[in-house]
């Protein structure tokens, strides 16, 4: 028994930001069913090709334990397949350019005539407003959810982050709106419409930078090392390039090998708890009670002293010595892992969330498994359908058409040659 088994998903996501959403539904049990346009499908699965003929990397991580089928929703049988597919199903999850769904036809009030308990969830660039009609992709959302300006060095231009917080992340947001959705229609037995817009999931996991703003009214913001060199503050957040987020002071610290190795740094916080053992730690212990460094205001206009300090003993250490002789102490370090290091890590393997999968067209490959591990709820990657590779189950198991009705819909061409071949 899987958390969300008994939904029913039709998933008319592509590229990345809706299909992390249903990957994830599908990992929590729901049967997604991938819409895909014949003959063409996912862009993704033809973007960023590394083995000529198969589908991408792109596209087989973000679309596992899915369904598929070939269906054009514009052609009139097409349409017949998507009204049933909207009956049978409990969310339509989707993210076209806005008023691609009104021009298909499938507007939310239609939805709502053709099954009142759906629950119909998009991502969108934008929110209502000046922009809202607006294709966007992820660095527009990082750029205009406020992320690439508080994003790189203070002497820099603004910098994206290669974390996916404008696709990915606003996935996730769509995720929990649709949950809370399938919730609250427990109690009233009606969907309603759940919107994720990119801007706004940005702006969301950029609610810090949202304060300092507000606390730049008060004076610097003292913890930024810009503070500690003397660079007045402007009128708006300011990059911080690796400063911590919090009130503890934070950087990046080479580690032994970072001349030649690109990733021997180390995450290294001067946590105010534990300042006596980093001082004891880096051979300082004179700093324990010099009243300079004593305690977290004296060190602040010191921060480039304390941490080039820091800094010569972390370059004695490779960032796993670092970690192994801090954590016992309740110092917060962190090594940089590059990917290649996450992918041979059996750790992440061992709790499934690096998952080796095997593929017909591709043969085996790395994937990341679901980073939300429930007790109750176990989860099997499976490797990404093919392009249609459903459609016949899903036109005769799930919608029930067969006989004379199935050829005719196999015959009007609305679900893909490919199809029409296999049911001759
Ligand atoms: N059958 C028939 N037509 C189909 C179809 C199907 N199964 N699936 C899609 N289409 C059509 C759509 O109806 C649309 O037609 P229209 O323009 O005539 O209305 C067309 O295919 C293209 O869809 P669109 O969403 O405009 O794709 P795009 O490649 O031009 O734009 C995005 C891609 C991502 C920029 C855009 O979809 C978007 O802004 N999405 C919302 C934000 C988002 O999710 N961005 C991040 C993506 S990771």
């Amino acid at each position: 028994m899987k958390a969300l088994e008994g939904v029913r998903i039709l998933d008319f996501t592509h590229v990345q930001s809706g299909p992390t959403c249903t990957q994830l539904l599908a990992w929590f049990g729901a049967d997604v069913i991938k819409v895909e346009r014949p003959g063409v499908g996912d862009a993704t699965r033809k973007q960023l090709v590394d083995k000529p003929g198969a589908d991408s990397l792109y596209f087989t991580m973000l679309n596992h334990n899915k369904r598929s089928i070939e269906l054009n929703s514009k052609n009139e049988t097409g349409k017949e397949v998507l009204t049933r597919l909207i009956q049978e199903c409990d969310v339509l999850v989707e993210n076209f350019a806005p008023g691609a769904l009104d021009r298909m036809g499938f507007g939310w009030e239609r939805i709502q005539e053709i099954n009142p308990r759906m629950i119909m969830a998009s991502v969108k660039g934008f929110g209502p407003g000046k922009y809202e009609d607006c294709k966007v992709y992820e660095n527009v959302a990082q750029c205009a959810g406020g992320a690439a300006s508080t994003t790189g060095f203070l002497d820099g231009p603004p910098v994206v982050t290669g974390a996916q917080i404008g696709d990915s992340g606003t996935g996730l947001h769509l995720a929990l709106g649709i949950v809370t959705a399938l919730f609250q229609r427990e109690k009233t037995g009606r969907g309603q419409r759940v919107l994720a817009p990119m801007q706004d999931g940005v702006i969301n996991l950029c609610r810090v930078k949202l304060r300092d703003q507000q606390r730049l009214d008060a004076g610097p913001l003292t913890e930024y090392s810009q503070y500690s060199e003397g660079i007045p503050f402007g009128d708006a957040t300011p990059r911080a390039g690796n400063d911590s987020g919090g009130g503890q002071p934070g950087r990046i610290l080479k580690c032994k090998g970072w001349e030649t190795d690109p990733n021997a740094y180390t995450y290294f916080i001067t946590q105010a708890a534990v300042w006596e053992k980093i001082c004891d730690v880096i051979g300082k212990p004179d700093w324990k009670t010099d009243p300079d460094y004593a305690t977290p205001p004296a060190r602040l206009p010191r921060l480039n002293e304390v941490f080039d300090a820091i800094e010569e003993w972390t370059k004695t250490k490779t960032k796993f010595e670092v970690m192994d002789i801090c954590n016992p102490l309740d110092i917060p370090v962190g090594p940089i892992l590059s990917m290649k290091e996450i992918a041979e890590d059996q750790g992440l393997r061992a709790t499934g969330t690096v998952v080796e999968v095997d593929h017909p067209e591709r043969g085996p490959y790395l994937s990341v498994g679901c980073p939300v591990k429930m007790s109750d709820s176990p989860v099997d990657v499976v490797r990404s359908p093919l392009l249609g590779e459903h459609t016949m189950e899903i036109l005769s198991e799930v919608l029930g058409f067969e006989g004379q009705d199935l050829n005719r819909i196999v015959e009007s061409g609305a679900v893909g040659e490919v199809r029409a071949e296999a049911a001759e």
